[in-house]
């Protein structure tokens, strides 16, 4: 069915689908290129390489990207407030684009005809790997070989003992996607939506019940929509989201459970833990509202949801993404300032904020002293605000 491929570059997670994939490729005289990429979802770049070679790869490229994935992808959804559906902060979907930008880089560099992925025909992740792919280089093939052959687990399983593939124990319920800026969780129990995840999805936060009975303050300061410290200690973002995943989760914040719109026109079940990511997004949109204007935040409202949905939705590569990320990134220029969040219990709260290009006044906002409009200035300013309504319901009074 491939018979114009000779060589692919197969994203290598090291789990069943690809190893699979690898002899599978091999088995129709196709050269098979190894790629793994480090997004901070805690993987042994060496353990998967020895894998990908013992497996017939003939060249194997273990990438840490984590800088990339943070100052590219993270840090625009923190200034475009980015959650699907008012909850997922988008975390899975992010990494797609940068796992697909690289495919193509080394496609392109070691003269391969194709690039491959382990996504199924059900989610959201091949279609953004599919277009993200084609939109950088139009001349690769994308092949998704479990779409292809559609084979159970069992049925793999059988393939990949038959053939001597050593597969890592697996044995979890649980479909997992994660990286530096959230967890995902699908499947198993989680597919019935009346019921309550179960304990056992999570890792990354306990339960709230057990969180500490104090509540944690900190202090997280931006720079343009970005956050460069936490509690007054300055360090590079990735750093403080590690930091604040582990702080935050043991606070049992960060957890996630909606029924979400997939591209694939269907709704599923899905189960997030993102402790840094929410915590981050609720004190930065906290400190936009003090410093932006009210059309300012009106309008970059509907940026930064269309921004999302593009994400989402696996058009990384329209130019409106790219548009979109140019304003949302200048309306951020003057988002700077610090949040004091507290977190207790499962909940994040933000208490305080202070910015020196605040919008607030407490001269003009303050009940006590201060500026306040004289009586006529007020009735003034009311009469014609509401001369529109008044004027319509007048007219219609008429008849
Ligand atoms: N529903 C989420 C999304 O579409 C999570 C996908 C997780 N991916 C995975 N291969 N398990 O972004």
């Amino acid at each position: 069915m491939n018979e114009d491929v000779s060589k692919v570059v197969l994203a290598y997670s090291g789990g069943l689908d690809t190893t699979v994939a690898i002899k599978w490729f091999i088995e129709q005289d196709i050269e098979v290129i190894t790629m793994t990429a480090e997004i901070g979802q805690g993987i042994d770049l060496e353990d998967v390489e020895r894998r990908a070679y013992e497996s017939g790869a003939s060249k194997h490229y273990g990438l840490n990207l984590i800088e990339e994935f943070v100052s590219d992808y993270i840090s625009p959804a923190i200034q475009a407030n980015a959650l699907y559906e008012g909850e997922y902060p988008i975390s899975s979907a992010l990494s797609r684009p940068l796992i697909s930008a690289k495919l193509v880089e080394i496609a392109e560099r070691e003269g391969a005809d194709a690039v491959a992925h382990g996504c199924t025909s059900k989610g959201n992740d091949q279609v953004r790997f599919d277009i993200t792919v084609r939109a950088l280089n139009p001349d690769l093939k994308v092949i998704a070989p479990t779409r292809i052959w559609r084979w159970t687990r069992q049925q793999e399983l059988r393939y990949a003992m038959s053939r001597g593939l050593k597969i890592p124990e697996s044995h979890s319920k649980y479909s997992i996607d994660q990286n530096l800026w959230g967890r995902s969780i699908e499947g198993g129990p989680l597919e019935d939506p009346w019921e309550e995840p179960p304990e056992d999805a999570f890792e990354w936060t306990v339960n709230p019940i057990k969180a500490p009975d104090e509540p944690q303050y900190i202090t997280l300061s931006f720079e343009k929509g970005i956050p460069v410290a936490m509690d007054g200690e300055e360090m590079p973002l990735s750093d403080l989201i590690v930091k604040l995943n582990k702080l935050a989760g043991n606070h049992g914040v960060g957890r996630i459970d909606h029924m979400e719109s997939r591209i694939i026109g269907f709704k599923s079940r899905e189960v997030y833990e993102a402790p840094a990511a929410m915590v981050i997004l609720k004190a930065h949109k906290d400190l936009e509202k003090f410093i932006l204007s009210r059309r300012e935040l009106q309008f970059k409202e509907i940026a930064d949801r269309e921004w999302t949905n593009l994400v989402y939705e696996g058009l990384w590569g329209d130019p409106l993404r790219e548009s979109l990320q140019r304003m949302i990134s200048d309306m951020n220029r003057y988002v700077s300032g610090d949040v004091r969040v507290k977190l207790y219990k499962g909940s994040i709260a933000v208490v305080g904020r202070r910015s020196r290009y605040a919008a607030y006044s407490v001269e003009v906002a303050g009940y006590d002293e201060g500026w306040y409009p004289t009586d006529e200035e007020a009735r003034g300013f009311i009469q014609t605000w509401g001369l529109h309504t008044l004027m319509a319901r007048a007219a219609r009074r008429v008849v």
